[in-house]
């Protein structure tokens, strides 16, 4: 039997017992695919939350798990080396905006030097494609109707934003460099089953069935695309079985550039409908039968006010788009929650 071919693994997915990472593997598992997971299990958020999502994963034969931080340099040089995987999907990271406010210095650790040795690893062996996490958060201020990827994203308001945008650039000069196909990937506010604990559907689903008050920020005057997870894999999924393309309409915007030819993109991935986050409430409000404890707060520093994908382009890469309606996900969620914490 061919030794290297017995290693090579389909997808690494880093971030595995996260959130979006879990769901994604979940999906290429159920696939046939072979997937390395690798996260830190940091106490970012309930940490047994993480390992109850890893232990579904365990059961099969075809994940490999890895306890790895990724700025273990030395340790994720090895997991290269032993596993040659084919493809990387990158979504570990710090995420949060408001934490980012507090604690910047953790964003830059994970964000950017770990995003460092995932790059640079990729571009040392190969990688077919890397496809990275990026946020609807570069968009800083961004006032348009909605969001498109060329509009200018050189304003972050926070320094998650400018991480992110930090890693989009990162990319770009591997692409251009090295010729490593990459894509980003910018989310937008993604829910579903499994979802994080710092996010507003999670808290208010929370604090409504234990009778506590929740807290509705810029007087509930936001909102958001929000992205139901298995739309936002299906996505991924399909971005990943083709090879990056060079992102030409980006690569116009720069003047005397010739970098059209690279293997770069940027695509959102968002609903294209933006919902009030006062019309969040009330759906939850229905499907928990209870009205909510309303304290109303102010804007908060680095807040994003309104968001709203364009999906042209993600159509136009592979003919589909998130269009799960809010109300049936998070029916989907609120199920899910009452379950798990039963
Ligand atoms: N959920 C969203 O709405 C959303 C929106 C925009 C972008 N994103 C991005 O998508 C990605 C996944 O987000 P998520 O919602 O699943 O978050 P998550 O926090 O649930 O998942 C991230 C995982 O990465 C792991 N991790 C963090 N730092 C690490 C490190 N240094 N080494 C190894 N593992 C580490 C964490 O333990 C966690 O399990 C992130 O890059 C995030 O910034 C998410």
């Amino acid at each position: 039997m061919n030794k290297k071919k017995e290693k090579q693994s389909d997808f690494l997915i880093t971030g595995s017992a996260g959130f979006i990472g879990f769901s994604l593997s979940k999906f290429l598992l159920d696939k046939g695919k072979n997937v390395i997971g690798l996260d830190n299990l940091n106490n970012y958020y309930d940490v047994n939350l993480k390992k109850s999502r890893l232990k579904i994963l365990n059961k099969y034969e075809n994940f490999n798990f890895k306890k790895i931080d990724i700025e273990e340099k030395e340790k994720i040089n090895n997991l290269f080396s032993n596993h040659k995987p084919e493809k990387v999907i990158h979504l570990a990271a710090q995420a949060g905006v408001r934490y980012s406010i507090q604690n910047p210095e953790i964003y830059l650790k994970s964000n950017i030097n770990g995003f460092f040795y995932l790059l640079e690893a990729s571009r040392k062996n190969n990688v077919s494609h890397f496809i990275y996490a990026s946020t609807s958060s570069v968009y800083g201020e961004n006032t348009q109707n909605s969001f498109k990827e060329d509009h200018n994203t050189d304003h972050p308001i926070q320094f998650y934003a400018a991480t992110k945008k930090a890693n989009e650039v990162m990319a770009h000069s591997y692409s251009a460099l090295y010729n490593l196909p990459t894509t980003g990937l910018r989310f937008f506010t993604v829910y579903g089953p499994w979802g994080r604990p710092d996010m507003a559907l999670f808290k208010f689903t929370k604090n409504i069935l234990e009778n506590k008050p929740i807290e509705i920020f810029n007087k509930g005057n936001h909102s958001r695309s929000f992205t139901y997870i298995e739309d936002l894999i299906k996505s991924i999924y399909k971005i990943s079985l083709e090879p990056a393309k060079a992102d030409k309409k980006w690569n116009q915007k720069k003047p005397n550039s010739s970098s059209s030819k690279y293997p770069y993109q940027i695509l959102n991935i968002g609903s294209n409908s933006s919902i009030k986050l006062m019309y969040l409430i009330s759906i939850i409000e229905k499907k928990l039968e209870k009205k909510a404890i309303k304290n109303y707060l102010p804007l908060q520093r680095g807040d994003i006010k309104n968001t709203k994908s364009n999906t042209e382009k993600l159509k136009r890469a592979i003919k589909i788009s998130p269009n799960t309606p809010i109300e049936k996900g998070v029916e989907k969620f609120i199920d899910w929650f009452i379950e798990f914490y039963k």
